[in-house]
């Protein structure tokens, strides 16, 4: 049977005799290789395929630690603010333990797959007419006044539990990559995964601490750009996000690891989108593109990072937002009757 995130890093997380020892499978999930981008780049590059959670995105490492705190102190109820992925994994928990769960999602700006996940886990499902800055401040606010558990990041176990993947990284390449490239959103993840590093740094398991190199979108970049933005756009909705809650702890794990936050264009990132998927076999969902959209900016404008050992984040699965990939699909569909004659003509071997 899988171990699960609590199980496996107990000795790393707030888990006492009190906590339930919940899985669905979270954590455990590939680094592989790649086979033909890396030429591009001259370094070992390795995608870490957080796609393969149970609910398809990096949130159910965080979102086990969360919903274990909370039933171990007593909580019926759960809510969040999301783009989407959170609200898949809240639901995806939330139904696994019995508990209410009530998901806060900017109308109209949620991808198809996550939508149908909190549907199908049973989700309370409220669409704000707004986007995801204002949910988030409403459920903060919330929360402040009834007894429902906010399971955001900024509930502290979240970004416990998301910091695992860090530990899985290490320990499957024997030590820390010289840099990891992952998109930044609302801030949480690349906070999560600079503790996950230091901490096993700490605890000798780690020679080296890697160079963080976060990515916003263009349209929505407000650490980059060094202000609030107001009306947050880009493809990739998962990080359309205009004021995220973790900025500080993110501008300090750029800072203390000697890296960068930079932006990409949805250009960039729609580019990333299909190369990673044609090239590499890895079907990432827009947002999970902008690390690799970043790795090619940084690239064409000069950087070398050859003979680097880079890990790239893929965040949430391609799956999880079929509309894009229709919508900016570079491949025509052929379609032909039910002939062999046809399909040989199709295949110009007619
Ligand atoms: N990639 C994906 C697929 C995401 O869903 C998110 C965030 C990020 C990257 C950025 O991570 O916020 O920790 O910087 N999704 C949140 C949500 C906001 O509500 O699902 P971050």
């Amino acid at each position: 049977m899988t171990e699960g995130v609590l199980r496996r890093y107990a000795p790393y997380l707030p888990v006492g005799p009190g906590t339930p020892m919940i899985s669905i499978g979270e954590g455990g999930t590939p680094l592989i290789r790649s086979r033909r981008l890396e030429k591009r780049f001259g370094c070992q590059l390795y995608f870490k395929l957080e796609s393969c959670n149970p609910s398809g995105s990096f949130k159910d490492r965080g979102m086990v630690v969360a919903v274990a705190k909370a039933i171990e102190a007593g909580s019926r109820a759960i809510i969040c603010a999301s783009t989407g992925n959170t609200s898949a994994s809240a639901a995806a928990y939330g139904a696994h333990c019995g508990l209410d769960v009530y998901v806060v999602v900017p109308k109209g700006n949620i991808a198809l797959g996550k939508m149908a996940q909190a549907l199908t886990y049973g989700a309370k499902v409220i669409q704000v007419q707004g986007n995801f800055d204002d949910a988030l401040r409403m459920v903060r606010a919330l929360t402040d006044r009834h007894p429902l558990t906010l399971v955001n990041s900024l509930n502290p176990h979240r970004i416990e539990g998301q910091k695992t993947a860090a530990f899985e990284i290490v320990d499957d390449l024997g030590d820390a990559p010289d840099q990891l490239f992952i998109p930044v959103g609302n801030a949480g993840n690349i906070t999560a995964y600079w503790r996950g590093f230091v901490e096993y740094f700490d605890a000798g398991k780690a020679h080296v601490k890697p160079q963080m190199m976060g990515f916003e979108a263009e349209g929505a970049a407000p650490i980059v750009r060094g202000q609030v933005v107001e009306k947050p756009e880009t493809v990739a909705s998962a990080i359309r996000i205009g004021n995220p809650a973790s900025w500080q702890k993110a501008e300090a794990a750029r800072d203390a690891s000697g890296g960068i936050i930079d932006m990409v264009s949805d250009e960039q990132i729609l580019e990333a989108y299909h190369l990673m998927a044609s090239e590499d076999g890895v079907f990432g969902e827009p947002s999970s593109a902008a690390g690799i959209a970043g790795l090619l900016k940084l690239t064409r404008a000069g950087w070398s990072f050859a003979g680097k050992r880079i890990v790239c984040v893929v965040t949430g699965s391609g799956l999880k937002d079929p509309d894009t990939a229709v919508r900016y699909s570079t491949v025509s569909l052929t379609e032909i009757p039910a002939k062999l004659s046809a399909l040989e003509r199709a295949l110009g071997c007619g």
